[in-house]
C-alpha cells in the first residue's frame, strides 16, 4: 500500500522553513564524483529519494561513498571513484531516475567508454536526449544505441570543440561540461543553460581543478585538464523548494522566513510575478521573508530557461492562482505535458481550461479538500498547497513522487505551524 497524506484545510503558514540542499544541484555534483580517482566531499546535500537513487546508481559503478546525516535536512557524503569497475547505468535505475543519464559524460570522460540506458518518456513529457548525444559526437565521441542502452566510446580521448546548443538544455550543458572537463583543448558551448544548478556544478569542477568560465551566462568556456583532485563543496540551496514554501505563505495568507540563500538572485522571474500576484518579500538575515497581501492577484505567466520564470514552479503556482480575484494565464514552454495537476484541482473546485500548452485559470472563491493523487513531483505539491488553503480535508495518494525531490515536508510545514499527516 503506497503512502497517503491528510491534510486539514484552512491553515495558514506562519514561521520559518530552512532550505535544503538542491536537488537538481545534488545530482549532477554526486555524478561529477566520477571524474577524479580522489576523494570529493559534498555538504548541504538534501536526504531525498532521487539522492539515494543516484548514490545506488554510483555505488553500482563501484564509486565508495560514506553518507553522515548532519541534520534531518542535510548530510555529507565523501565519495571516491578509485575502483570503478562497470561503466553501466542500467535500465533498472535510469527508468526510475532520469537523472542517470547525467553518469555519460563524466564515464566517457574519464574512462573512454560508458552504456546508459536510453530514458523513455515520463509524466511532463518526451524528455529525449539528443542533445546530450550530439554534445558528446562533437567532442569526438563515437555514440551508437542497441537494445535500449547508449553505447559512446572515445578510444582516442575527447577533443576540445565548439558547440551550440539549438536550445538551452540543463542536463544536457552539464553533461557537456563535465565531459569537455577533460578533455584535449579548449570547448566553447554556446546558448549553453544558465540555471545556478550549472553555475554550483562548474564551481564544485572548478575547486577539483577544471579550468571553466562563462558559467551563469550562455557562452562557457572549458579549457580541458589531464586529471581532477579532491575538492569539498557545499550543495547551492534549492531555489524550487524555496518558492513552493514561499506560495504555501500565498495561498493560506500566512507568513514564512526562507532560510539558507540569497533567494531573490536564484529567483528573479519568480519573485517579479509573484509580486504582481501580490506576494511581498522582504531581506532577512540570509534568507527572505515572504508574506501574503490580502487578496492574490491573477497574474499572466510563462515558463521560460533561467532568468524566466521556473517550470519547476508552474504546478504549484497555478494552485496560487486557482484562489485568484480574476483570469490568470499559465503557458508552459518547456514540458508539453505539464499540466497533469489541472484534472485534480478541478476536483477540488478550480476552474481552469486547458488548451495544449496554455491554461486559463479562472479564480475562485474556495477550494474544496477532496480525495487526490500525485501524478510527478512538482504537481504533487500543487496539490498539498491548494489542500492548505482549501475548505474540508484532503487525502493525497501516491506521497511517493513528492518524496523524490521534497525533503521531510511533514517537520518543514510542523515548524511554520501546520499539520499534514502522513498515513498508510
Ligand atoms: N530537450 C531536447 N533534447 C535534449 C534535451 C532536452 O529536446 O537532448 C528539450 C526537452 O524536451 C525540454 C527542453 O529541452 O523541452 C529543456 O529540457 P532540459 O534538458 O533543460 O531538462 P532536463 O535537464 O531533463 C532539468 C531538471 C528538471 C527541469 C528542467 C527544466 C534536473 C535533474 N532536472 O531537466 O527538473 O524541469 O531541467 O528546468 O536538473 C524537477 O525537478 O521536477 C524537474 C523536472
Amino acid at each position: 500500500m503506497t503512502e497517503k497524506i491528510r491534510i486539514q484545510g484552512k491553515q495558514i503558514v506562519d514561521g520559518v522553513v530552512p532550505i535544503s540542499g538542491a536537488k537538481n544541484a545534488a545530482l549532477p555534483l554526486l555524478a561529477a564524483t566520477l571524474l577524479s580517482s580522489e576523494k570529493i566531499v559534498l555538504r548541504n546535500v538534501p536526504p531525498l529519494q532521487d539522492v539515494r537513487t543516484m548514490l545506488s546508481l554510483l555505488d553500482d559503478i563501484g564509486v565508495r561513498f560514506h553518507l553522515k546525516s548532519d541534520s534531518p535536512y542535510a548530510s555529507t557524503v565523501e565519495l571516491q571513484a578509485d575502483t570503478v569497475n562497470d561503466f553501466r547505468a542500467s535500465y533498472d535505475i535510469v527508468k526510475r531516475m532520469r537523472a542517470s543519464i547525467l553518469v555519460l559524460g563524466p564515464l566517457l570522460a574519464r574512462f573512454g567508454e560508458c552504456y546508459v540506458s536510453l530514458p523513455g518518456g515520463c509524466a511532463i513529457g518526451v524528455r529525449p536526449v539528443d542533445l546530450h548525444l550530439q554534445g558528446m559526437e562533437a567532442l569526438g565521441a563515437t555514440v551508437s544505441l542497441k537494445d535500449g542502452y547508449i553505447h559512446a566510446t572515445s578510444s582516442k580521448g575527447l577533443k576540445g570543440t565548439e558547440f551550440e546548443f539549438p536550445q538551452p538544455t540543463v542536463t544536457g550543458t552539464e553533461n557537456m561540461m563535465m565531459a569537455a572537463v577533460l578533455a584535449d583543448g579548449k570547448t566553447i558551448l554556446k546558448n549553453a543553460a544558465r540555471e545556478p544548478e550549472i553555475v554550483d556544478l562548474a564551481k564544485c569542477l572548478n575547486k577539483m581543478g577544471a579550468r571553466i568560465t562563462g558559467h551563469g551566462s550562455a557562452t562557457i568556456e572549458i579549457d580541458g585538464v589531464t586529471r581532477l583532485h579532491s575538492a569539498d563543496h557545499a550543495v547551492v540551496p534549492d531555489r524550487i523548494e524555496a518558492g513552493t514554501y514561499a506560495i504555501a505563505a500565498g495561498i493560506t495568507h500566512g507568513r514564512v522566513d526562507l532560510k539558507g540563500g540569497n533567494f531573490r538572485e536564484l529567483l528573479p522571474g519568480f519573485i517579479e510575478k509573484m509580486t504582481e500576484a501580490g506576494l511581498i518579500f522582504t531581506d532577512i538575515e540570509n534568507g527572505l521573508r515572504v508574506e501574503s497581501a490580502e487578496k492574490i492577484s491573477p497574474v499572466d505567466l510563462e515558463t521560460a530557461p533561467f532568468p524566466g520564470y521556473p517550470t519547476d514552479l508552474q504546478a504549484q503556482s497555478m494552485a496560487l492562482l486557482c484562489i485568484a480575484s480574476g483570469t490568470s494565464n499559465i503557458y508552459e514552454h518547456i514540458w508539453e505535458n505539464r499540466f497533469m495537476h489541472v484534472a485534480e484541482l478541478a476536483r477540488m473546485g478550480a476552474n481552469i481550461k486547458v488548451t495544449g500548452t496554455h491554461a486559463c485559470i479562472y479564480g475562485v472563491d474556495q477550494l474544496l479538500g477532496a480525495p487526490v493523487y500525485a501524478t510527478d513531483l512538482r504537481a504533487s505539491f500543487s496539490l498539498v498547497l491548494a489542500a492548505l488553503a482549501a475548505e474540508g480535508t484532503t487525502v493525497l495518494d501516491r506521497v511517493y513522487h513528492l518524496d523524490r525531490g521534497y525533503c521531510k515536508i511533514e517537520k518543514k510545514f510542523a515548524e511554520c505551524s501546520v499539520k499534514i499527516e502522513r498515513f498508510k
